[in-house]
């Protein structure tokens, strides 16, 4: 039978919209029901789960892009578009920045009561902050929050080496922000708008970056335009501006490391972790680290434990991802 912990985590992953938690889940219970010798219900069970997960297979909008959204032609080197489920809620913040993310979303929700009085959501913001922290994953979950497809701008394509066509690519992806309603994601956005470029390029540098000030001056879209960087002081004091607002990752503190443990971790009985030399092994890693290492000691529980994750495991998994100081 189910323990109760499984059944919170059910619960919890439902009410996050994480399907692929709450079948996973599923499927541990089946698991653990074989190895009680209920091999009936098992069965039952594991059918149930596969008609489930194909179903929604088939449902996901990610399967099936709409046509309005797919870039054709030349745009389709420029632009990715997906089509995000992640929630803010999967996404472990401050409540800081949680709350400040947040009043994005219920702007662009409530935009028609805005405009009764002549006001708009603000529609370009900056994240900023270490690798694996969640600015990606911020921008999936605010598409996701939204309902509207993520345009990742893909940078390899748009910087090119010859003289003025960057502009040209540019001016392709805004003029395909004005078509397609949407969150456009402008990652590693340094590599477009750094205070100095190359010495041997400068001016090209230069060129890229006044182009794409001037764009997002111009631009009139009505989606979000999100930027990331992990070299915010690299950035022309000139982006800021264009920004309206900036929010700033770091890596978790220990009530995070613990959060992203037991959000990662629901299928496994974590009541017994001595939390304090957990969250000290995790110093220094970042968010996406340690959710690499949860599936590590995951994977380990699973296949040397008989599904009993230990705390050992956790700080070896944690131990591994660590980048010895040199
Ligand atoms: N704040 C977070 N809460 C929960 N999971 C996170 C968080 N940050 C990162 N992760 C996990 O790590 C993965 C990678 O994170 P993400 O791509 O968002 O990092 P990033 O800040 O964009 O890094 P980079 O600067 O390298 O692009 C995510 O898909 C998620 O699984
Ligand atoms: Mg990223």
């Amino acid at each position: 039978m189910a323990s109760s912990k499984q059944l919170m985590a059910m619960i919890r992953s439902h009410a996050a919209g994480d399907d692929d938690r709450f079948l996973a889940i599923a499927d541990h219970i089946a698991t653990d029901a074989s190895k009680a010798g209920h091999h009936r219900m098992a069965e039952e069970l594991r059918t149930l789960v596969a008609s489930v997960r194909e179903a929604s297979q088939e449902r996901r909008p990610s399967s099936k892009p709409t046509p309005i959204a797919a870039p054709r032609g030349e745009l389709a080197s420029l632009v990715r578009v997906t089509f995000p489920e992640t929630r803010l809620s999967d996404v472990v913040l401050s409540d800081d920045v949680e709350k400040r993310l947040r009043r994005i979303v219920r702007e662009h929700r409530e935009r028609n009561l805005l405009s009764e009085s002549g006001l708009e959501p603000r529609r370009k913001v900056l994240l900023s902050g270490p690798p694996g922290t969640g600015k990606s994953m911020t921008a999936a979950a605010l598409a996701g929050e939204l309902g509207l497809p993520l345009f990742t701008i893909l940078l390899d394509g748009v910087i090119t080496k010859y003289m003025g066509e960057t502009a040209a690519k540019l001016r392709i992806v805004f003029e395909a922000m004005q078509g397609a309603r949407g969150v456009y994601f402008f990652d590693e956005v340094d590599a477009l708008a750094t205070r100095r470029g190359a010495e041997n390029d400068i001016g090209e540098a230069r060129r890229m970056l006044n182009s794409f000030l001037q764009f997002l001056d111009e631009d009139a879209s009505t989606g979000l335009v999100l930027a990331a960087t992990n070299h915010q002081e690299l950035l022309d004091r000139a982006i800021f501006r264009r920004f309206e607002a900036t929010i700033r990752y770091d890596l978790p503190p220990p009530d995070h490391v613990r959060r992203i443990l037991a959000q990662r971790l629901p299928q496994f009985d974590l009541s017994k972790i001595e939390w304090e030399s957990v969250t000290g092994a995790a110093k220094g890693l970042s968010q996406a680290d340690i959710v690499a290492a949860a599936d590590d000691a995951a994977r380990d529980a699973v296949l040397e434990a008989d599904g009993v994750l230990t705390e050992e495991a956790l700080l070896r998994a944690l131990g591994e991802r660590a980048i010895p100081i040199r």
